[in-house]
């Protein structure tokens, strides 16, 4: 049986007072685009950063059958899960595809990264792959300061991809982006999750949520308040009232994005 991409059990979080995220579990099946939605400050990005280690946090978390609990980000990385974040942070003096190259690299004692991808080779074939992957590849050449918000989250996504990972945490990689190039990320992710690199989404845009993925995980205050199929969650009345406030008349949760 092939284990299950991500399982997430009973995380918490909390920052001095606040209770950011409370027991929440989570999986990400094989094959499987899981929606991570809710409102500004529901705990999305700190679940996020709790399961890959970059926050304190109560809870378990296994990467394809491997428990990484109490591993540091890097070595799950190793394992699998790879993040993307909500600012991204590139090296400015490296083009796009040198960007990418250093993530596609392994670290080697020797050599810096840095040293590695300057000295003048042809961009590799993993680096072309990535681009292709997201569509960023007429933008292999440009530097950092080049970039727009939405692209420079774009080469966020092709950065989380390298190395094949098992499962793909992306936090809000479509902000930035207009209806036209977020419709084209859409069908690109789901491509690749046809490839068998499941992921975990999160967004703002409903109509990007709910148009590719599988399953969609409902936050608000840092619980879980429903989940379901994207045709379970447009009904669901505590969602509604999440996102539109309750007695609204409106039941259409797109109509808030
Ligand atoms: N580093 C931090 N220190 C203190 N509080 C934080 C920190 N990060 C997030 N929070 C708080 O945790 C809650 C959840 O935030 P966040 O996970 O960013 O929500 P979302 O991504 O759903 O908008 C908010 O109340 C936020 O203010
Ligand atoms: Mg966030």
């Amino acid at each position: 049986m092939t284990a299950c991409p991500l399982v997430a059990s009973g995380i918490s979080v909390r920052f001095g007072g606040v209770h950011a995220v409370r027991d929440v579990s989570l999986q990400v099946e094989p094959g499987q685009l899981v929606g991570l939605i809710g409102p500004n400050g529901a705990g999305k990005t700190s679940f996020v950063d709790a399961i890959t280690g970059f926050v304190p946090s109560e809870g378990r978390v296994e990467i394809d059958g491997v428990d990484v609990t109490s591993a540091r980000p890097h070595i799950r990385a190793k394992h699998g899960l790879t993040r993307t974040w909500q600012s991204v942070d590139l090296f400015n003096d490296l083009s796009v595809a040198e960007n990418l190259a250093v993530a596609a690299t392994e670290p080697s004692w020797t050599r810096t990264l840095r040293e590695l991808v300057r000295n003048g080779r042809k961009t590799a074939p993993a680096v072309e792959q990535l681009m292709a992957d997201v569509g960023i590849e007429s933008m292999a050449d440009l530097m950092p300061e080049a970039l727009s918000e939405g692209q420079r989250k774009l080469v966020g996504v092709a950065r989380a991809l390298a190395g094949s990972p098992v499962v793909v945490c992306l936090d809000e990689p479509a902000a930035g982006l207009d209806t036209h190039e977020s419709t084209q990320l859409g069908v690109r992710l789901k491509r690749l999750v046809d490839q068998g690199t499941a992921m975990l989404l999160i967004d703002h845009d409903m109509g990007f949520v709910f148009g590719i993925c599988d399953h969609i995980v409902v936050l608000e205050f840092g619980v879980v308040i429903a989940e379901g199929t994207p045709a379970d969650i447009r009904q669901d009345p505590g969602v509604i009232a999440a996102y539109l406030g309750a007695g609204s008349s409106d039941t259409s949760i797109e109509a808030r994005s």
